[in-house]
């Protein structure tokens, strides 16, 4: 039984090294294990085979079996293999000879100039948070010292739902979500989509883009403001930037600044983007009014901080010489271009 054994494992050596197809394997295979095939019709004559001899011979059938078992299990993913190379080099291949189509897409010209901003300010030890789009009417609001029948409701008219939110405004609108967050010292931005319901014009979008950063601190001051402004442009800008404060007015701000930054483009001698001015009217901000921190669960007595509004748009329609806000949002593949997006 031995030799015979020997045998069969002998020509099933030769026969699998010949096999190129499937089916040639799977003829190899009912041939040798299969119920008819050799393996199966050899274990009747174990039962001649002197007991001494049984269990050696009992566990050489198996390892043959197994042996058989293995070698057809590696020819099967040798033909598998050579299957995806097949496919690979015929079907599958790349033609390299076609033309290349430039148009692969690239990150909005906002969202770029937005990445750059969030990371100066994580340089400078922000936190980066989330805001929402469908705000509370308090939050966007009242919250931010806007009481219902308030005048500065009417500048920024915007779209209802059915249950009373509304798509918010400003950023400002996270502002008491984040003060609670905190409950004491915080360093934050948070940029956002916002929207009003308003007449289109070329400078005026019913969505538009902002980053909102608050500091509050103990002895927050108006000369840390100032210092701090000049500093986070002229890191925007890559460049020592001018600024200048002139009195404004927010409901969330006491008081309130509309900032000025000395023309980066002409440095002051007035060209198209300073509409020859030499100044440009970039970032409102100013202290953090009382209410607004005692609505966040802040006392006033205690903290203070500064708050800010940077409408980024401006800064993307400044990068491209744009003079039309809405094309920001026209998904015109011109536009891109501009900024050297293929
Ligand atoms: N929320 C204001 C707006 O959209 C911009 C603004 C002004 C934000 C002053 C501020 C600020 O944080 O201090 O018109």
């Amino acid at each position: 039984m031995k030799e015979k054994l020997q045998h069969i494992l002998k020509s099933f050596e030769e026969d699998i090294k010949k096999v190129v197809t499937y089916d040639d394997l799977e003829k190899i295979r009912v041939e040798y294990l299969s119920k008819k095939g050799y393996i199966p019709q050899i274990m009747p004559m174990l039962r001649e085979v002197p007991n001494e001899q049984k269990k050696e011979i009992g566990q050489l059938v198996n390892s043959v079996k197994n042996q058989i078992e293995d070698e057809l299990k590696n020819t099967k993913q040798m033909l598998d293999m050579k299957e995806i190379e097949k496919n690979i080099s015929n079907s599958e291949k790349i033609d390299i000879t076609l033309p290349v189509d430039n148009n692969i897409g690239s990150l909005h010209p906002r969202t770029t100039i937005q990445k750059e901003i969030e990371d100066i300010f994580i340089g400078m030890g922000f936190s980066v948070e989330d805001g929402k789009e469908v705000e509370t009417e308090y939050n966007n609001f009242d919250a931010v010292n806007v009481p219902k029948n308030h005048p500065a409701r009417d500048m920024q008219d915007t779209f209802w739902l059915d249950n009373g939110e509304l798509l918010k405004t400003h950023t400002s609108a996270s502002q008491n979500r984040i003060l609670r967050k905190y409950n004491g010292p915080l360093k934050a931005i948070f940029p956002g989509r916002c929207f009003r319901n308003e007449a289109l014009d070329h400078s005026h979008e019913n969505t538009f883009f902002q980053i909102e950063g608050m500091v509050v601190d103990k002895d927050v001051s108006v000369a840390n403001l100032i210092f701090f402004m000049k500093e986070m442009l002229s890191l925007v800008f890559k460049k020592d930037i001018e600024v200048r404060l002139r009195p404004g007015f927010f409901p969330f701000t006491e008081p309130s600044f509309e900032l000025d930054i000395k023309c980066p483009f002409c440095n002051g001698k007035g060209c198209s983007t300073c509409k020859n001015g030499g100044w440009i009217e970039l970032c409102p901000c100013g202290m953090i009014h009382p209410n607004v921190l005692r609505n966040g669960g802040l006392d006033p007595e205690q903290y203070s901080g500064f708050a800010f509004g940077l409408g980024y748009d401006r800064l993307v329609m400044m990068k491209g010489n744009l003079n039309d806000i809405r094309l920001l949002n026209s998904g015109n593949l011109k536009l891109l271009k501009q900024f050297g997006i293929k």
